[in-house]
């Protein structure tokens, strides 16, 4: 058990948050999730405050959890950490500009209140768009494989360029205050639900090249940002967050003689190793996954 942390989870309502936020609660740490919409579960306490606006990020993070915090007569206590998970989470949900605006701006206002209150410890929601093969206009080619966190990323939509943004504003801000800022570039979030779309992928794999085949379930997600949360000095930090395999059932491979011909590969792979590389994550954090497809879908 890790040491219980006072934490301000920005869009623990959203498809990833609605199971990192229970992991973290499991963990014994307290939540407050900062959303649009409350997500409903035991022992989460919801502000409704939108990321867009400056006063209220500095606002919920000075506010009380919940009624009971008013009963020590001790003033507001601080956050140990913000997890940033609010976005508009892809292209054509929005207009391009505001994606951007409403990712890139939140991100800064979620940050710079964080670093200007002296909450030592922050988590950002980046992505794996970020390589610049999901949302590219036709077949794109990733310059080697397997992606890993010294990539020269070059997307190029506005999802995913917000999320290189938000990389930079992390560095920036991380260099200024020399706090632990971690920007998680999470693959593709699987719901434990959401095993059932396997078969499919693996009948017609093309449909997961452009995720270069990653997955992450959102449990072991939650287990992630945990490690992040345990995981103490590493200043700025870029990790990949994705599973150990592929979401495919082809030896890594064939899926890049079939999928990326000709792009250099980098490294020997293991034998299913997944071409979105969760070395970093494992070597430094020590994340271990406890959901790999296997277990949910026959090979
Ligand atoms: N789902 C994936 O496969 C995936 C992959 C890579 C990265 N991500 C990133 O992970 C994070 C979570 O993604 P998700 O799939 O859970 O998205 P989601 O859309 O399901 O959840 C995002 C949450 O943010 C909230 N939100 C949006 N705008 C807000 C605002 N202005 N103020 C306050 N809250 C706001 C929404 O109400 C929602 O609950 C995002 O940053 C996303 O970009 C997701």
């Amino acid at each position: 058990m890790t040491k219980r942390k006072r934490i301000l989870f920005t869009g623990g309502s959203g498809k990833a948050g609605r199971h990192v936020v229970p992991y973290l609660l499991d963990r014994g740490h307290r939540v407050v999730n900062v959303d649009l919409t409350p997500l409903n579960h035991p022992g989460v306490d919801n502000l409704t405050a939108d990321i867009t606006q400056s006063g209220e990020m500095f606002n919920v993070m000075t506010s009380y959890a919940n009624f009971d915090e008013l009963e020590p007569g001790t003033g507001v206590p601080r956050f140990d950490a913000v997890v940033h998970f609010a976005a508009v989470p892809r292209i054509l949900i929005r207009p391009d500009n505001e994606t951007f605006r409403v990712n890139t701006i939140g991100t800064y206002n979620v940050i710079e209140a964080a670093v200007k209150l002296g909450v030592t410890k922050i988590v950002v929601a980046s992505s794996e768009t970020t390589y610049g093969i999901c949302f590219a206009d036709g077949r794109a080619d990733p310059k080697c494989l397997p992606l890993e966190e010294d990539y020269d990323v070059d997307p190029m939509d506005s999802y995913g360029l917000s999320k290189v943004v938000n990389e930079q504003t992390a560095r920036a801000f991380q260099r200024r205050s020399g706090l632990d800022i971690y920007a998680l570039r999470i693959g593709n979030v699987i719901e434990p639900h959401e095993y059932e779309k396997f078969p499919d992928f693996f009948a017609n794999p093309e449909q997961r090249r452009r995720n270069a085949f990653c997955y992450i379930d959102a449990r072991d997600l939650g287990q992630i940002v945990d490690r992040c949360l345990a995981t103490d000095g590493l200043g700025y930090q870029v990790f990949n967050a994705g599973n150990d395999d592929n979401s495919a059932n082809l030896p890594a491979r064939e899926l890049i003689d079939r999928f990326f011909p000709g792009v250099p590969v980098t490294r020997p792979l293991g034998e299913y190793e997944a071409l979105f590389s969760n070395r970093k994550i494992r070597d430094i954090l020590g994340f271990r996954e406890d959901h790999n497809w296997r277990k949910y879908v026959k090979g």
